[in-house]
């Protein structure tokens, strides 16, 4: 079952990959944006399960679809059959900015789990520092960050200065992209996509060693959704800065604002199905390539249970007798 519907997940990425993809470097970041969730929403109607929708668009009334809170999956439609209940974690399109200007690492996402296995996460920020899983236990979101830096790189036998943390260019992140220079690391910066970046530090070869800062909380749950598949390591904290976050963490249950997720407590789940498809080339994953006879996606697709990580090439064919597929 756990493999039958991970090749259904990948089918929803695939097709949220392209349609946005066919919206690249029009400039236009909502209209790559609606165009994933449409596709996602659509092909999320066959897929066999009882889904509901625990990070999505937003809340009913800012999202007309995929929702929080919102029921997916063909028991929307099938009332008489049993489906499985599953909790869904979407972000259509993470980057939308980087579709929309062509600009490498946007991806669609979705992850799957057994119910109450992926936090019901705010849309607030959220602090983060992801390692892969050489470095697990060895990072602290307290301690300075020079003692991060020198604990990565002890534990992988490297340099200070051989390392690549990622940061997304923020002004609030000023302070922390000086204490990473004068720690010795190098930096890369990006515009957008803290998610593909903590799902890069956990692949081995990726040439990111860690992703450190702040962005927003839903992408933090996605991200510690693909750690536990890697192996990988987050630790986060939400950012609560005015009394309205407080009084919407109280009404989600959440009574200590200032505790500090590992990346069981984001994404608890034993059964965590997670699946990405690139839409711009990325590290990790090429981007959709349109081409005569057909359409070409580069996927990520992770079980936690079954203990697999698939990258998957797929060929998207037309429908006509004569089309031919190429070798990568
Ligand atoms: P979108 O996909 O919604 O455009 O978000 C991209 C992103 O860069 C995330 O990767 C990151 O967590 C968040 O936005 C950062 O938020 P902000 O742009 O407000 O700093």
């Amino acid at each position: 079952m756990q493999i039958q519907l991970s090749l259904e997940l990948l089918r929803v990425v695939e097709q949220a990959a392209i349609a946005s993809a066919r919206t690249m470097g029009t400039g236009d970041r909502h209209k790559a944006d609606q165009a994933a969730t449409e596709a996602m929403r659509q092909v999320m109607d066959h897929v066999p399960m009882d889904g509901t929708v625990v990070i999505g668009e937003g809340e009913r009334d800012e999202a007309p679809m995929l929702f929080i809170g919102e029921r997916v999956g063909a028991a929307v439609h099938n009332q008489n059959y049993h489906y499985p209940a599953v909790d869904i974690a979407v972000d259509p399109l993470e980057g939308t900015n980087l579709c929309a200007t062509g600009a490498p690492n946007a991806i669609t996402v979705l992850a799957a789990s057994e119910k109450g296995g992926l936090l019901h996460a705010p849309d607030l920020y959220m602090e983060k520092i992801v390692v892969g899983p050489s470095c697990k236990g060895a990072i602290d979101l307290d301690a300075p960050v020079i003692d991060n830096i020198r604990a990565i790189a002890r534990r992988l036998n490297r340099d200070k200065e051989d390392l690549v943390v990622i940061v997304l260019d923020r002004p609030r992140h000023q302070k922390l992209i000086e204490d990473i220079r004068a720690a010795g690391a190098r930096i890369r910066l990006i515009s957008d996509g803290d998610l593909s970046a903590g799902i890069s530090a956990a692949v081995v070869g990726a040439g990111v060693h860690a992703v450190m800062g702040t962005g927003g909380a839903p992408e933090g749950v996605l991200t510690a959704a693909a750690l536990r598949c890697l192996n990988g390591e987050m630790l986060a904290r939400l950012v609560v800065s005015k009394a309205e976050h407080q009084e919407r963490l109280a009404k989600m249950g959440i009574t200590d604002p200032k505790r500090i997720y590992e990346t069981e407590d984001l994404a608890p789940g034993r059964q965590i199905i997670f699946a990405c498809t690139g839409v711009t080339d990325g590290n990790i994953l090429r981007g959709v390539r349109f081409f005569g006879d057909g359409t070409r996606t580069h996927s990520l697709v992770m079980n936690l249970e079954e203990r697999q990580v698939r990258f998957i090439d797929s060929v998207h064919l037309e429908k006509r007798p004569d089309v031919k597929v190429r070798f990568a």
